[in-house]
């Protein structure tokens, strides 16, 4: 496995890679979800290179940028067992030299759930995430639906700019209590890394009650709500039940729908989902 940092290495290496090519874009301090991206494009594609980079411009001025985890040797150490070809990992001054001024924007599918509680997120993901394609010229790129948002809004900006680039999604990996995979994970205490079985617990009971025939938007909500309150270490940001593709809240449950929410627990914040229907 080749690691570069620089963009003028990172184009070099590119060109020696024949065949079709994965990326795997990550914020690095891997999972096993990352894994699994990894091991899925591996089994799709002739070349893999994945990207570590903990991009500054997708954390909002409270978030956890600075205390963000990081281990760029550990990364390596665990991709490369996996037959990655090609590892790039940028500074930010690769990234964003002085001067920078460019933003790449997805309007309406930006907006809601998280675009809505972190402003300024989804331009930072997408104007990275069209600067990372333009670098390595991937014929594949691969993301887990965990961050289901972030997968439409990619989707959508790849379509929008023409990216010559297919959008895999990747299943959510689950510790086995259910709690998603995320880097994030990390900042819990056991208190809470214990109450954050309720994100699955509440995605659970609202996705039984789908099962059962409820298709009331504002019931599912309410199930979730009544699941999150019980754990009194979490702290509702918001929950959802939303059109799969438009992502609005729904008044009446039809097609496919993404149940959603955002949880903190102290001052970690933790995302999940399931699709149904
Ligand atoms: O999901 C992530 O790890 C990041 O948002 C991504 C897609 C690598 C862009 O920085």
């Amino acid at each position: 496995m080749k690691t570069v940092s620089s963009l003028s290495d990172l184009r070099a290496a590119r060109l020696s890679l024949k065949g079709t090519v994965a990326l795997v874009p990550t914020m690095g301090y891997l999972h096993e979800g990352h894994l699994s991206l990894i091991r899925q494009a591996k089994a799709d594609c002739e070349r893999v290179i994945v990207s570590i980079f903990v991009n500054p411009t997708q954390f909002g001025p409270n978030e956890d940028l600075s205390n963000y985890p990081r281990d760029l040797e550990r990364d390596l150490n665990l991709i490369q067992p996996l037959g990655v070809d090609l590892a790039w990992t940028p500074s930010a001054e690769v990234m964003y030299p002085p001067g920078y001024q460019t933003w790449v924007e997805v309007e309406a599918l930006s907006r809601p759930l998280e675009g809505a509680m972190r402003p300024g997120h989804f331009r930072g993901v997408t104007t990275v995430m069209a600067k990372l394609f333009n670098a390595a010229q991937p014929d594949k790129a691969y993301f887990g639906q965990k961050d289901a948002q972030q997968a439409a809004v990619i989707r959508q900006m790849t379509r929008d700019l023409n990216f010559p680039i297919e959008i895999v999604i990747c299943p959510t990996m689950r510790e086995a209590d259910g709690l998603a995979m995320s880097s994030r994970n990390e900042y819990l205490n056991a208190d809470e890394r214990q109450a954050a079985t309720v994100l699955f617990r509440a995605l659970s009971a609202a996705k039984e009650a789908y099962e059962a025939g409820e298709r009331e938007g504002e019931a599912i909500r309410r199930k979730m709500k009544e699941v999150l309150v019980r754990e009194p270490l979490a702290q509702m940001q918001y929950v959802s039940c939303a059109d799969y593709d438009t992502l609005e809240e729904l008044a009446v449950i039809k097609g496919k729908v993404l149940l959603s929410m955002a949880v903190f627990f102290g001052k970690t914040r933790l995302i999940d989902n399931f699709v149904v229907g």
